[in-house]
């Protein structure tokens, strides 16, 4: 925006939004300032303090209020009643949808589709901007390499490439081209960083990431959505190496503000400045608030260390206003940039956008995207097949919507139960499902199970978690199907009759045993509101699973953390070496059995690699082809292949790239994701796939942490999964 207004001389001068937001700050009183670095909870009405607050310039931004009519109104006191007349943000957790619910961030990740991920974050920006919501807590891109931390539920998995797709994909859906536009959102990388690697995977707890890691694996995410032009960042709870993160100076200071140049604004996670004093990193909430002030964060969200404390601290010659100004200068520039000193109001008639049929069919081609087939002997059914259907989470509106599903509508959603039925017929589907709930351990449903079971072709058994046990706060030590459900498994597979198992969770489960009494096993997280659609189409082969895991699954939760692009170690596993617990020699001598890296009771494998999924047909990856042997650290090299398919169907195949460096300055990983492609092909089509892999993605941060591209030799590998076996090498020199 600009606005015009005459100079001395007496020429028009056309003010730039910062200038026009640095003169609004030269008005703003100390109170006022500290207001706009202030964020609270939704109080309903607006209540009399509520009012104050507004009327006095004390509240900057609100998060969780999403009554269009009283975002309205807020807003209204705001700019027509204060002083300064300057507009609120409003924030809300918009994770994976807003009243339409698109599959967890897990499944979306599983789709290894960026450009339907934006889709799918532009629809729900949409629903979320028609309800007054304009800033978004989201995305999620921490790096998960635990799946006892319920959190992975909100996370795009384990892999650094993949997270940073996925998450530039959400910011650029939430922010499209111009934010001032209607149905946009601020978008908020977060949790910076590290968070994912909670110990033990307990929420909450500390996280302690070798300096080296912290940037080559946990880092990248972050900067790619800085350079996407996120524009706001949130600060994990976790206490990194020692600083939590809400104090972290060099995370927020020296890596981004300084290293990646961000000129966005720091919004506290909730209440997580005034908990540095339960971490011990401050002794008072003063102290917590001068260290997240001196950090850089500019929003203190739910907890109220900087109003209690900010001005007595200028005071006390702590903080100086200068300093404030640049914080507040930050905060304003967002708001100028969304537009809200021109447009400060939602139009209350657009309420009604939500779920609309283009979003609902965007909903059910994620869902479908998202659901990966880890095991098949008997899918695609017929549709005349005498069915089973059964499971906790056969039926459940509410629960396949998965976590974060503050506003989405349950009454929209699609059972695989309301699916089946519609695609087969109710005469086809004979429905118990033998438990309540998941966690459910009362077996007086499983007779009516067994006996659909009985009366059936085929048994549909729809296991998993329900959402309320993943998420924030829900972590588990144990990862098998809660309650009683491997127990119902067991019995329904004793009838004889072929089991589908479709797997709804929150995130990778320790299916192994089990899976060996199913034909098929679908994996579709939690889906959301088509998510049942999607499962039945599948299954009757309408359409064809096509997904990916983005997270290695373990055998057992004593393997974890287990991730594919592990460091080699000086005794690698040798196959042919690795001997079972039970096959050991009695006395046998210590260094006579393959003494490498694995357990000697749950070996080296995980249940299943990253990047796994099968298709209803099969592929073959040939004739690999690279345009050059020698490569400069300018160059980008050519990388060619020949996919076909060579089944009987359709099919639609994420082609993957890895690579590895094979000697470096510091070790690094067996192989990394460095690029993938979804490629659709007819049945005995082939084509040829091309990646191209600038040299300049293959660095790291070497042991003086700058980012480095080595000389030397590196192996590539292409395939449909992290076992990628066809393979090439090359060189890279730096003059050729
Ligand atoms: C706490 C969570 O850690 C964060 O992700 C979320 O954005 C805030 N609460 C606000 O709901």
């Amino acid at each position: 925006m600009l606005v015009a207004c005459k100079a001395d001389n007496g020429v028009e001068h056309r003010e730039t939004g910062e200038e026009m937001i640095n003169n609004i700050i030269s008005t703003l009183s100390l109170e006022e300032k500290v207001g706009q670095m202030t964020q609270i909870n939704s109080v309903g009405p607006v209540n009399d303090d509520l009012r104050g607050m507004l009327q006095a310039g004390k509240l900057g931004s609100m998060l969780n209020e999403v009554d269009v009519k009283r975002i309205n109104e807020i807003q209204r006191i705001a700019v027509e009643e204060s002083p300064s007349g300057i507009p609120l943000l409003f924030a809300r957790d918009v994770v994976h949808g807003f009243k339409t619910i698109f599959p967890i961030p897990p499944g979306l990740a599983s789709t290894f589709n960026p450009e339907l991920v934006k889709e799918c974050s532009a629809a729900a920006a949409a629903e979320a901007w028609s309800s007054g919501i304009n800033w978004n807590f989201g995305p999620m891109i921490d790096v998960v390499r635990d799946p006892r931390w319920g959190r992975i539920a909100e996370s795009f998995g384990e892999d650094p490439y993949l997270v940073s797709a996925m998450g530039v994909a959400t910011v650029e859906g939430f922010q499209g081209d111009d934010l001032a536009a209607e149905n946009t959102l601020a978008a908020s990388a977060k949790h910076f960083a590290g968070y994912g690697a909670a110990e033990g995977g307990r929420d909450y707890n500390t996280t302690l990431i070798p300096r080296r890691e912290l940037h080559n694996i946990y880092l990248p995410p972050f900067e790619a959505s800085v350079r996407a032009g996120v524009k706001t960042f949130m600060p994990g709870f976790n206490d990194l190496d020692g600083v939590p993160a809400s104090g972290n100076s060099y995370l927020l200071q020296d890596i981004l503000r300084g290293q990646w140049g961000f000129k966005g604004l720091v919004v506290s996670d909730w209440a997580s400045i005034y908990e540095m004093i339960n971490h011990g990193f401050a002794a008072d909430s003063r102290e917590a608030a001068l260290r997240a002030f001196k950090a850089g964060v500019n929003i203190e969200m739910a907890s109220s260390t900087y109003r209690d404390n900010i001005i007595s601290l200028v005071k006390a010659g702590k903080i100086k206003e200068s300093e404030i100004d640049r914080l507040v200068k930050q905060v304003l520039m967002l708001k100028y940039e969304l537009g809200l000193f021109d447009n400060p109001y939602i139009p209350e008639k657009k309420q009604n956008v939500f779920a609309d049929s283009a979003t609902l069919m965007l909903a059910e081609k994620a869902a479908m995207q998202s659901v990966v087939l880890l095991k098949n002997n008997v899918l695609p059914l017929e549709k005349d097949s005498e069915i089973a259907l059964t499971g906790p989470l056969a039926h459940q509106m509410y629960e396949q919507l998965g976590t974060w599903n503050f506003d989405g509508d349950s009454s929209l959603s699609v059972t695989p139960l309301m699916a089946m039925r519609e695609l087969a017929g109710s005469d086809k589907i004979n429905f118990a499902p033998g438990l309540r709930n998941s966690r459910s351990s009362d077996s007086k449903g499983f007779k009516k199970a067994l006996n659909a079971a009985y009366n059936s072709d085929i048994i549909v058994f729809c296991a998993g978690e329900e959402a309320i046990i993943t998420g924030e706060a829900h972590s588990r030590a144990y990862l098998d199907l809660p309650g009683a459900q491997n127990e119902l498994i067991k019995e329904l597979a004793a009838t004889g009759k072929p089991i589908i198992l479709a797997v709804l969770a929150g995130r990778p489960l320790t299916i192994g045993e089990i899976s060996e009494y199913a034909d098929a096993v679908l994996y579709a997280w939690h889906p959301g509101t088509m998510g049942g659609k999607a499962i039945a189409k599948i299954i009757y082969g309408d359409a064809d699973p096509s997904a990916k895991l983005p997270v290695t699954f373990p055998v057992t939760e004593g393997q974890i953390p287990i991730y594919y692009n592990h460091k080699m170690t000086g005794r690698p596993v040798i196959e042919d070496e690795w001997v079972h617990i039970n096959d050991i020699p009695e006395k046998a001598f210590q260094t006579s059995l393959g003494n490498t890296s694995h357990y000697i009771d749950a070996g080296f494998e995980p249940l299943y690699p990253f990047g796994f999924g099968l298709s209803y047909t099969t592929f073959e990856y040939s004739d690999l082809k690279i345009s050059s042997p020698v490569i400069s650290i300018t160059d980008t090299l050519e990388i060619c292949f020949v996919l076909r398919n060579t089944g009987k169907r359709s099919g639609t195949e994420v082609a993957q790239l890895y690579t590895r460096d094979i000697a470096a300055s510091i070790t690094r990983p067996v192989k990394e994701l460095s690029g993938f492609k979804r490629v659709q092909l007819e049945p005995g089509e082939s084509r040829k796939v091309e990646f191209l892999l600038p040299a300049a993605n293959l660095g790291f941060h070497g042991i003086d942490l700058e980012y480095r591209i080595e000389e030397g030799e590196f192996k590539l590998w292409v395939g449909g999964d992290s076992n990628a076996s066809l393979s090439t090498s090359f060189e890279i020199k730096n003059k050729l």
